[in-house]
């Protein structure tokens, strides 16, 4: 069956109530023209922070900034009209206490006109989600393999293996009494992905989780093969964006060598063309 479009943007309450039903869609991006393409088709689009990352070459999303949030947030917001828009919170904006998480995510909201923010953290952050939530702030949480913790987690690894399980099954049910709208599940085992979603109450968001989880989320450059610096497991790749766009870079090139770029239909001639129909106002209709 294919997924329809949607035609307004869910609320975070939406979310929640597909709890056990239609698996809820979701992708991360960065800028307004993949923000476009997705509109509608994900219920909800996050700006993760993967985005220091992907797309500003950093070697892990502990140096993304409020500002580079804001600005790549600001970018979605642009692209979105049918689906909700989510913003990660970035290291060091909310850990230190919930007034601290507060003035950030408050500033986030406005900023971008999120529907929501999201945190990384399970038992650790239940008080400052309950403190957001409380004031009005929508959080999803995000537990598992928390890549802001890489450094405290023994790097990209599995969690929640072995004895790992029942705590982060206590992290589920802190952020569910929290009053998180859903809960990330990153790179932990498909039967305690299964467990915690039979638990908890508020829908379960996998990536690399299992298929039952109430939804799944992936990074679009990674799965439109666009990001081919390293490939998790749990990427699969539906496109080959990044082979295709280097053939066709490569293409420009060797028709710029041997001058067979631009050709007549790229350029101008010295009288401008007897105008026919309407006014033309695009930059690129313009003889
Ligand atoms: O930063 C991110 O992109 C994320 C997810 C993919 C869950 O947090």
């Amino acid at each position: 069956m294919s997924a329809t479009a949607r035609k307004s943007a869910p609320l975070p309450d939406d979310i929640r109530a597909r709890k056990g039903g239609t698996p809820i869609v979701s992708l991360t991006a960065y800028t307004t023209p993949m923000a476009e393409l997705m509109d509608g088709i994900c219920d909800f689009v996050l700006v993760g922070d993967s985005v220091g990352m992907v797309l500003h070459g950093l070697q892990s999303t502990l140096g993304v900034t409020m500002e580079m949030m804001i600005l790549h947030g600001q970018a979605v917001r642009r692209g979105l009209k049918a689906s909700m828009l989510v913003m990660d919170m970035p290291f060091g904006s909310y850990e230190e206490s919930p007034q601290q998480a507060c003035r950030n995510a408050a500033r986030i909201m406005a900023e971008t006109a999120a529907g929501a923010v999201k945190l990384e953290g399970g038992v650790a952050m239940a008080d400052t989600i309950a403190f957001l939530v409380a004031r009005g702030i929508p959080v999803m949480a995000h537990i598992g393999l928390t890549p802001q913790s890489i450094n405290t987690l023994g790097g990209y690894r599995v969690q929640g293996r072995g004895a790992e399980a029942e705590a982060l099954l206590a992290d589920a049910r802190a952020v569910t009494q929290a009053g998180a709208f859903a809960v990330v599940l990153e790179k932990v085992p498909e039967t305690l992905a299964n467990r915690i979603t039979s638990e908890v109450t508020i829908p379960t968001i996998g990536i690399g989780a299992s298929s039952g989880c109430d939804g799944q989320i992936l990074v679009v450059d990674d799965m439109l093969g666009l990001f081919t610096a390293f490939k998790p497991k749990f990427v699969k790749r539906y496109a080959h964006l990044g082979e295709a766009a280097r053939a066709a870079i490569q293409d420009y090139a060797n028709e710029v060598h041997d001058r067979r770029f631009p050709g007549p239909e790229h350029v101008f001639a010295d009288k401008a063309p007897v105008k026919t129909g309407p006014a033309k106002t695009t930059p690129e209709q313009t003889a």
